[in-house]
C-alpha cells in the first residue's frame, strides 16, 4: 500500500499502537493518521475508499485490544484539538468525537446539566463512548443523545437525528465510520447536588473495578439479566493466568496484564474463561472489548 504525496504531515507508516491502547499490547499499525481539521480527515477517508485501504477508527483506546501481528490498512485517530470541543447551552451540550468522556461529564456537572454524571470513570471518548453506548447500572450515554453528526466511508458528512438514532445495551445504530460530533440533551439541576451524585458513583467504581491498571474495562458484555465478573467468579476463575494475563481479584470481568504480557496471553485467557464459564455454568459469554 502507498500514500500519495500530501498526507506525509498526518500519516506514519509503522505506527506502535500500544502505546495508544489502555491495555499497552499489541503490534503496529501499518499506517497510523492523525489529522488536523475535518478536511484532512475526509481528504484520507476519500482516498482510503478510492483505493480500497481498510480504515478504522481509534478511540480513547479503552475498549480495543490489538493483536501483536498489528492491523493492516490504516488506523485514525481523532486526538487533535480539532475534533475535541465541548460546548454547553442552555439543556444541551455539543461534544466532539475526540472529546475524553471525562471532560464531557465534567462540563456537564459543572453546568448542572444531569444525566451523564453515572458514567463518571468510563475511559474513552466521546465517538467510541456513542458508537458502544457506553454505559453503566445508572444508565448509557445512548439515552441523553439527541444528535449526531457522522461522516459516512465515503467521507460524506451526514446529521443524524433522534429519529434515526437506536441505542440498545452496548450496541448503538451510530455505525458510520466517523462521530464527528453528538448532541446531549440533558436536565437542570443544581450543580452541587449533582457533583455530590458524581462522586459518589465515583466512589463506587473506584472500589469495585481495577481502574489504573493495564486494562481495557469489561471484557465480556453481560448476558441478559446476569452479570459476566459473577459468572466468571463462581465459575472460579479469579486470578487464572496465561502468561502475563490474569483474571482481576477485585472484578472477574476484567483481565490485568502486566510488562511481560502479550496480546496472545490475553486472547489465551479471553477463550480460557470463555470455555470454563460455558463448561461450568453453561453460559456462552461475548466479548465487549473489540479485538483488532
Ligand atoms: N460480582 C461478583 N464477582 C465479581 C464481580 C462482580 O460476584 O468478580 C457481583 C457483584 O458483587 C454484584 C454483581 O456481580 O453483585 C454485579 O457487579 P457490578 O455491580 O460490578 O456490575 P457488572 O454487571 O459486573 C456492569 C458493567 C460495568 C459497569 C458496572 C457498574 C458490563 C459488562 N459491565 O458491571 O461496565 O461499570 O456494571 O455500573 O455491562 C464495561 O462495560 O466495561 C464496564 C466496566
Amino acid at each position: 500500500m502507498s500514500l500519495p504525496t500530501g498526507f506525509e504531515p498526518i500519516v506514519r507508516p509503522g505506527e506502535p499502537l500500544a502505546q495508544h491502547t489502555w491495555f499497552r499490547l499489541g503490534g503496529a499499525a501499518e499506517y497510523f493518521a492523525e489529522p488536523r481539521s475535518v478536511d484532512e480527515l475526509q481528504a484520507l477517508v476519500r482516498h482510503c475508499a478510492a483505493e480500497g485501504i481498510q480504515i478504522r477508527m481509534l478511540g480513547g483506546g479503552s475498549n480495543v485490544l490489538v493483536r501483536d501481528e498489528g492491523v493492516p490498512g490504516m488506523v485514525v485517530s481523532l486526538a487533535d484539538p480539532a475534533f475535541g470541543a465541548i460546548k454547553a447551552s442552555g439543556r444541551k451540550i455539543v461534544a466532539g468525537g475526540g472529546a475524553k468522556l471525562g471532560h464531557l461529564i465534567s462540563v456537564a456537572v459543572r453546568e448542572g446539566l444531569a444525566g451523564l454524571e453515572p458514567l463518571v470513570g468510563i475511559p474513552g471518548s466521546v465517538g467510541g463512548a456513542l458508537h458502544g453506548n457506553a454505559g453503566s447500572r445508572g444508565g448509557d450515554i445512548g439515552q441523553w443523545t439527541c444528535r449526531a453528526t457522522v461522516m459516512t466511508r465515503t467521507g460524506e458528512i451526514v446529521e443524524r437525528d433522534r429519529d434515526d438514532l437506536t441505542f440498545a445495551y452496548r450496541e448503538s445504530s451510530l455505525d458510520d465510520l466517523v462521530i464527528l460530533h453528538g448532541e446531549f440533551e440533558l436536565e437542570k439541576e443544581d450543580p452541587e447536588e449533582l457533583t455530590k451524585r458524581m462522586q459518589k458513583y465515583w466512589i463506587v467504581k473506584k472500589a469495585n473495578q481495577p481502574l489504573g491498571h493495564q486494562s481495557a474495562g469489561c471484557i465480556f458484555k453481560n448476558p441478559r439479566g446476569m452479570s459476566a465478573g459473577m459468572l466468571i467468579d463462581q465459575a472460579g476463575l479469579k486470578g487464572s493466568r496465561v502468561g502475563g494475563a490474569e483474571v482481576c481479584d477485585l472484578h472477574a470481568n476484567f483481565i490485568v496484564a502486566d510488562a511481560s504480557a502479550s496480546s496472545q496471553d490475553v486472547l489465551r485467557l479471553i477463550d480460557l474463561v470463555r470455555s470454563r464459564v460455558s463448561e461450568r455454568l453453561g453460559v456462552e459469554l461475548e466479548t465487549e472489548i473489540e479485538i483488532w
